[in-house]
């Protein structure tokens, strides 16, 4: 039997792929090896979003090469986003490299794992409009978080985003299909699941949208948390919001990326919605969803942007108040409508603007932290804490991590309520009472 390894960069749905991937070389002979020196195919799983997701990409290409020269009949793989975006032009600058396989290829991996062996160049990086591996049950270990993907590809077309380029067109799994694995996931005692898709509000089978399916999802097991990422601003439906409402079990908390506060910038992003919109919509899921909290995506430095939409972000991040934000910086990707703009917003002013932005989310996780000090939340016993196996970790539905001093009658896996006794920007720390 052969052994594979695999390393995942980028976001939870090539994640939600390596299991893919994983299942479909165990169907046909592999195992998995726990490090790259016992194996005999090694992937990197990849992602293009940002110029430096890819160089860090390339310095890895670059220590694997020496494990190839202590092992010459090892393969090295490039598969997933970077393979689509940069197809066989990969080979030709790097020699070390026998495989080229996009998202959509994953099937032919082991005919063009046996290409590779004989001394060819494995490439498939065609994309398809149909494939969602709705029928591969992923590869998954024991565990208590499980991600689904239940939908591919995007068609939103932001103008500085190369997904719709790597992953291709929007296509959904069937709901009957992602409800029999939450069973499966249910009977193996997982007590997360997180559906994935890059605009899931965009999700159809032909028949059901995704409130239908996450309210079927819900409803296989109350004790599964449900979560899900990410949500368009522009789609994201009052039929949602209910269905959120209606299922204690659905977590209280939407990943809903804003990207900037200028209208101006979001019209140049093609994000299709107005600061107004985003925060209509931030306003009626407080409604319907008491408690509800989100997080954000924010770019800084979109080409043209000034000072004053710099600002108009800042005024947007202290109005919605977000728990927690994913902040970047500008990347220009070949391909994309932006990338014919130019990138003129120096790397001095970019780098103080991003500054600006993660510091001032610091200071308002922290105080929206700080408030919950004296009070009482659910969580999810997930794992022993960092520091102690004196301590546990687990998160509250909003997605705050929370450390607890260990007791005996609690497991992993385990609901509790704690209580809060001290908070930083990032971390709970409380007593289970
Ligand atoms: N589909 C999701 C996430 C896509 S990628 C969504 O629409 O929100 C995750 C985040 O990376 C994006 O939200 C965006 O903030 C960031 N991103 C994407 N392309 C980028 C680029 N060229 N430069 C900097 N950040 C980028
Ligand atoms: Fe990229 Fe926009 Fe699609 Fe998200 S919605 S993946 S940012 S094109
Ligand atoms: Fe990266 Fe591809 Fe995900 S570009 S963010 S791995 S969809």
């Amino acid at each position: 039997m052969k052994k594979i390894y695999i390393e995942t960069y980028g976001c939870q749905m090539n994640l939600a792929d390596t299991e893919v991937v994983l299942s479909i070389l165990k169907e046909n002979d592999f195992t998995i090896a726990q490090n790259e020196h016992e194996a005999d195919v090694i992937l990197l799983n990849t992602c293009s979003v940002r110029d430096n997701a890819e160089q860090r990409i390339y310095g890895r290409i670059g220590n694997l090469k020496t494990v190839k020269r202590e092992k010459p009949a090892a393969l090295l793989g490039i598969i997933g986003c970077m393979a689509e975006r940069l197809k066989d032009n990969l080979t030709e600058q790097n020699k070390a490299i026998d495989l080229i396989v996009g998202p959509d290829e994953y099937r032919r991996l082991p005919e063009l794992i046996a290409r590779a062996e004989k001394g060819n160049k494995g490439i498939g990086v065609q994309l398809s409009r149909t494939e969602t591996y709705d029928d591969i049950v992923p590869y998954r270990e024991d565990g208590l978080s499980a991600w689904i993907s239940v939908m591919r590809g995007c068609d939103k077309f932001c103008t500085f985003c190369v997904v719709p380029f790597t992953r291709g067109r929007e296509r959904s799994r069937s709901l009957i299909s992602i409800v029999e694995e939450v069973k499966e996931l249910s009977k193996r005692g997982f007590k997360e699941i997180t559906l994935l898709g890059q605009n899931v509000n965009s999700y159809h089978d032909n028949e059901y949208d995704f409130a239908d399916l996450l309210s079927a999802v819900a409803k296989v097991d109350n004790t599964i948390r449900i979560r899900y990422t990410t949500s368009h601003p522009q789609d994201l439906s009052e039929k949602l919001l209910n269905v959120m409402a209606e299922n204690a079990n659905i977590c209280n908390y939407i990943h809903l990326p804003v990207q900037s506060g200028s209208n101006r910038i979001l019209e140049l992003m093609n994000r299709t919605y107005t600061i107004d919109h985003y925060l209509n919509i931030v306003e009626k899921a407080k409604q319907i969803i008491p408690g509800v909290s989100f997080s954000t995506d924010i770019i800084s430095g979109f080409p043209t942007e000034t000072e004053e939409d710099h600002l108009a972000t800042l005024e947007i991040m202290k109005k919605i108040r977000y728990d927690s934000a994913f902040m970047f910086k500008y990347s220009p990707r070949e391909g994309t409508k932006a990338y014919k703009m130019k990138d003129d917003v120096d790397e001095a002013t970019k780098s103080r603007r991003l500054t600006e932005i993660i510091d001032l989310q610091q200071k308002i996780s922290s105080e929206e932290n700080q408030k919950l000090i004296g009070k009482v939340v659910e969580v999810l016993v997930e794992n022993y804490s960092r520091k102690s196996v004196r301590e546990y970790s687990g998160r509250t539905d909003t997605n705050k991590t929370v450390v607890f001093p260990v007791k005996e009658h609690i497991s992993i896996g385990n609901y509790v309520q704690i209580k809060i006794s001290k908070a930083t920007s990032s971390t709970l720390i409380g007593e289970i009472i």
